[in-house]
């Protein structure tokens, strides 16, 4: 491939209250590609997920993040966002009397508002999308994503089950289209429907203009999701790269044999 990747994260270093946790961490991740992100408890994946999203308490102390050739360092989480970087929340919260629908669309009015910032000044703002128009979106892809039209009317995560949420999640990804998404899953206690509903999800929407970063410790999902590349991390850094083989041999094998650091040979 030739292509520049979207997503470059070169020799991170990343400390939570002074106690650095990502060490020199390198990763990239184009359009069109799926990458799973394993590793033991405590590695950092979620730490690593965070810092791409701008969460104020990472503190970048070294190495850089590129996004579509840019630093996005200085950004804000929602300029992030708006740039094309999409975040699964872990914890999404429960908004009674807000419905999925209209969650979604102030969702999607925030990033179609953005200021072009492509180096040659900004650009006029777009308008937000008309009621009627969004609706038609909503509904070509909630068909899309085999989703019962009921959902949108529901207030947003008041009693969803963890599948639920992950459907409001994936619905979400959908009408955003970001360019490359971050999906964090290790914490979300996935039972199996919603393990299905990520990657139906992920799959659906997977193709050439989206990049997927998928953070779990199942290697389950990823007989559902076909990865291209998957990484396994172990204390800040990426200890060992592969195919979609190696989330079958960690399978059988556990993670020591990556930790002890012996056979990292993959390419
Ligand atoms: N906000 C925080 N405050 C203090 N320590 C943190 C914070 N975030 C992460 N850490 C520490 O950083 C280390 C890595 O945590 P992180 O959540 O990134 O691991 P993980 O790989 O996502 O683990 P898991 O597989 O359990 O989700 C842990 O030692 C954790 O305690
Ligand atoms: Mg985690």
């Amino acid at each position: 491939m030739s292509k520049t990747p979207e997503l470059i994260v070169n020799d991170l270093r990343v400390a939570v209250e002074g106690k650095e946790i990502l060490k020199g961490l390198s990763l990239q991740v184009a359009k069109g590609e799926i990458h799973a992100l394993m590793g033991p408890n405590g590695s950092g994946k979620s730490t690593l997920a965070n810092t791409l999203m701008g969460h104020p308490r990472y503190e970048v102390t070294g190495g850089e993040i590129l996004f579509k050739g840019l630093s996005i360092l200085e950004m804000e989480a929602d300029e992030r966002s708006r740039a094309g970087l999409f975040m699964a929340f872990q914890y999404p919260v429960a908004i009674p009397g807000l419905s999925v629908a209209n969650f979604l669309r102030s969702a999607l009015n925030a990033r179609l508002v953005r200021p072009e910032t492509n180096g040659s000044g900004t650009m006029p703002q777009k308008k937000g999308i008309a009621p009627r128009e969004f609706r038609a979106l909503l509904k070509g892809q909630m068909a899309l994503l085999k989703m019962d039209e009921s959902f949108a009317t529901r207030y947003l995560n008041d009693g969803f089950s963890g599948g639920e949420k992950k459907r409001a999640e994936i619905l979400q990804m959908a009408l955003l289209k970001p360019e490359i998404a971050i999906m964090d899953e290790t914490d979300s206690g996935l039972d199996i429907d919603a393990l299905r509903v990520v990657s139906d999800g992920v799959n659906a929407l997977a193709g050439p203009d989206l990049g997927v970063l998928v953070i779990t410790h199942y290697q389950r999902i990823l007989n559902y999701i076909k990865p291209h590349r998957v990484h396994v991390m172990v204390d800040g850094r990426i200890s060992v790269s592969g195919g979609p083989e190696l989330a079958l041999e960690l399978e059988t094998r556990g993670y020591d044999w990556v930790r002890n650091g012996k056979e990292v040979t993959a390419p």
